[in-house]
């Protein structure tokens, strides 16, 4: 049994079969509609969503299965204090899968490792969001013909965009793809972005805070919104809001060919006025984002009868109950005896990230 709670757990071949199987559901929608008759798909919603809860739920009906859920944590017992451990076990008895989404990083690996069933990972705070990335994947396929040799432009909220985090560690594994990373300097990317991933793999990378100076040189152009609520300080938000504004004087800048996407919901970063431009992909995208969902549906469920691969978290790579992560939105600040596990990134500098959110703690 499997479950995708970040987009390295799935090799590069394993994403090329999923973008193959979407475009085969894009070309032959019958040959599906039966393929998860009996199947239930659980949807738990603790944070709000538009796209993502009803891509899933789209695409569990478009397979022929159904849908159980609930869309706010308001609805859900965890507003009577339960677990995510024991709404986990509680809900294996009710789906044959689940998608989870969180407002705190990791809160869907906890329910992985508690359930028996597979789980999607549908975003967890500001960490990731691997199925954001899988229909990003498919829609940069789809559209340019490839995922490697390309110059990617993630111009916006890079600090707390997760589906930019997911992204460029999915790229990261194609080849010859350059980065160019535009943000205000209060949000740029992460360090476990940029140290586990970015210079680790030896992506080559520019930060930029000019979208104008970027745009000539990109073929992707992946827009992102200020992510309000993930703001710890209102005014800081208000003064970054308007940070970047692409409008169709903008657009003269790009190439031909360059593509811009957005995982939406757009705010303001993207006038409307772009939404004709051919190249403007983001709407588009949203259509990819139920076929690639069907996809790993199937896929899970394929694999979900397989025995579940055991955990084990040893003594040598990983320090074990002796940290306590200080990360305030890690789902290791409110779950109940939740193990403390952190893996070792970087031994001689004494570097190791909390294996729920990867937040960094020295040792
Ligand atoms: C993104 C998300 O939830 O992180 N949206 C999405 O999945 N379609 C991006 C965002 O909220 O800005």
């Amino acid at each position: 049994m499997r479950s995708l709670i970040d987009i390295d757990n799935f090799s590069v071949e394993e994403i090329d079969e999923l973008i193959s199987v979407a475009k085969d559901i894009i070309a032959n929608p019958a040959k599906y509609s039966e393929k998860c008759k009996g199947k239930k798909l659980a949807t738990l919603f603790f944070e709000p969503s538009t796209r993502t809860r009803l891509s899933f739920e789209a695409a569990m009906l478009e397979l022929g299965g159904s849908v159980i859920g609930f869309s706010e944590a308001s609805s859900s017992s965890a507003a009577k204090g339960e677990s995510i451990a024991d709404t986990a076990k509680v809900i294996s008895a009710y789906a044959d899968i689940v998608a989870m989404r969180h407002p705190l990083e990791g809160a869907p690996y906890v329910a992985s490792l508690n359930a028996s069933i597979p789980v999607i990972n549908a975003g967890d705070g500001g960490h990731c969001h691997p199925t954001q990335t899988l229909t990003d994947l498919l829609t940069i396929s789809a559209e340019k013909g490839r995922l490697d040799n390309m110059t990617v432009g993630f111009c916006g909220d890079l600090k707390y965009g997760r589906t930019v985090h997911s992204l460029i560690n999915a790229l990261s594994r194609y080849k010859n793809i350059k980065l160019v990373l535009i943000s205000p300097d209060e949000l740029q990317i992460p360090s476990f972005v940029r140290y586990e991933t970015i210079e680790k793999c030896k992506m080559e990378y520019k930060e930029t805070a000019s979208l104008e100076d970027a745009l000539p040189k990109l073929d992707i152009l992946y827009m992102t919104r200020i992510q309000r609520e993930r703001f710890a300080d209102a005014d800081e938000y208000e003064r970054l809001k308007d940070s970047y504004v692409l409008t169709p004087e903008k657009m003269e800048l790009a190439k031909s060919d360059c593509k811009v996407l957005h995982p939406l919901p757009r705010v303001n970063e993207i006038s409307i006025k772009v939404d004709d431009d051919p190249r403007a992909c983001y709407f588009r995208q949203v259509r990819y984002g139920k076929y690639i969902r069907m996809a790993l549906i199937l896929k899970l469920l394929e694999e979900a009868s397989s025995p579940k691969a055991s955990v084990r978290f040893d003594g040598e790579n990983y320090i074990l109950d002796k940290l306590t992560c200080t990360n305030p939105r890690c789902i290791s600040q409110t779950e109940q005896e939740l193990a403390r596990i952190f893996k070792i990134t970087d031994r001689s500098a004494g570097i190791c990230r909390c294996i729920y959110c990867e937040g960094k703690q020295r040792f």
